[in-house]
């Protein structure tokens, strides 16, 4: 039942050994995807060209034994569509030509239509699901409001949220107007990829810990919570497991719970064991080795891989993986050492 593991685990149903993927499990690591995005041009040419996406998401499943696929594309593909102008400067990440700061600029921008501006989505998904012919699933993504927004208003990575934060604090309907238009658009791009075959979805909030409590309620959750109440089942009539990541989210892991999620993805901050005793039953647990621990020797590797199935215990209900992303600089044999690990140390 190996191509199953991944969405029985999400159910919290037993497993004949521990599933695995990793964040960023495709990309800049493998040499093949380096080769590829030489000859293809950029990573939104990528992106949007839905052969090329496919064979990217592909790459790391002919390595590895992974248990789950993830749909090759990138959260800012919203804001592009929304008419932002997105590109990537080398060594310094997404950048938009049209960031929106003011009210006035917030209340011009609308849902995009899906089929129409972001059509390579969904067709990527259904040649995805094609090419993997039922022997692994495939996860589908966007980004949380919140983390589409902090991108939208500062117009790049940032460091301190100054713009962001400051509409947030100065004009909060405008803030909670962008966060609308946003939970809307994501909510239709995640139904657009469950209608074209994503068995599981994940809304990745890698910017949510940068908020206070109070906040991240209000500004990240809130919408979170109302994209998971408005996701279709599949096209077979099967509830689509979501799963919930925010980066530094540890201290509010019971209210991510709440929100009818199926799932928590959890960086490396917390013990996964004492993340299980705060949420009991309620929800599978994704994680949560140190990405920097692919760094490290094959054998140390293997030990803390052990130490993360150790703490979580013969329960159903653990997907294993990073923390975060694979990074650039990781060597893949040391990604292989991890997934067999994971497996030869969890079989039941
Ligand atoms: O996990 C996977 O393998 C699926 C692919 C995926 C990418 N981006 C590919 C990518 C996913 C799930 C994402 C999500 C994403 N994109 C997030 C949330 C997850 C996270 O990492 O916290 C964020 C914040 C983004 C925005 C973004 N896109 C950033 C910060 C970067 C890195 C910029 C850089 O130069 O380091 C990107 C580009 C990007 N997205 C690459 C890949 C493989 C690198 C593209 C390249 O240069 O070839």
């Amino acid at each position: 039942m190996s191509h199953d593991r991944l969405l029985r685990a999400l159910k919290r149903e037993p497993v004949d050994a521990t599933p695995v993927w990793l964040m960023r499990q495709a990309g800049r690591y493998l040499p093949e995807y380096r080769k590829l995005r030489e000859q293809a041009g950029s990573f939104l040419d990528l992106c949007q060209n839905p052969e090329l996406a496919c064979e990217v998401t592909l790459q790391p499943l002919r390595r590895f034994p992974l248990d789950g696929a993830i749909l090759f594309s990138d959260i800012l593909t919203i804001p592009e569509a929304m008419g932002l102008g997105l590109h990537f400067v080398a060594g310094e990440g997404p950048h938009f030509h049209h960031p929106v700061r003011t009210p006035d600029e917030i209340a011009k921008l609308r849902v995009p239509n899906i089929e129409e501006s972001l059509g390579y989505v969904p067709a990527a998904v259904r040649l995805i699901r094609r090419e993997l012919d039922g022997k692994t699933p495939l996860i589908g993504f966007a980004g949380s409001p919140w983390t589409l927004a902090t991108y939208m208003v500062e117009g790049g990575p940032s460091k301190n949220y100054q713009h962001i934060k400051a509409l947030m604090y100065n004009a909060p309907d405008a803030m909670h107007q962008l966060l609308d238009i946003l939970a809307r658009s994501v909510a239709a791009y995640l139904n657009a990829q469950i209608a074209a075959g994503a068995q599981a979805v994940q809304i990745f909030d890698t910017w949510g810990g940068v908020l206070t409590p109070a906040a991240y309620r209000e500004f990240s959750l809130a919408y979170m919570q109302r994209i998971v109440e408005q996701l279709d089942d599949a096209p077979d009539g099967t509830k689509v497991p979501v799963i919930l990541f925010t980066k530094g989210g540890g201290p509010w892991l019971e209210a991510m719970a709440a929100t009818g999620c199926d799932a928590l993805g959890l960086d490396w901050t917390i013990n996964i064991d004492e993340a299980r005793e705060r949420v009991g039953d309620k929800v599978a647990l994704q994680g949560n080795l140190d990405p920097a621990m692919l760094y490290a020797k094959p054998e140390i590797i293997r030990d803390n891989v052990a130490d993360v199935l150790k703490r979580f215990g013969n329960h159903p209900g653990h997907v294993f993986n990073l923390g975060h992303g694979v990074t650039p600089q990781v060597n893949p044999d040391h990604v292989a050492a991890l997934v067999d690990a994971v497996h030869e140390l969890s079989a039941r």
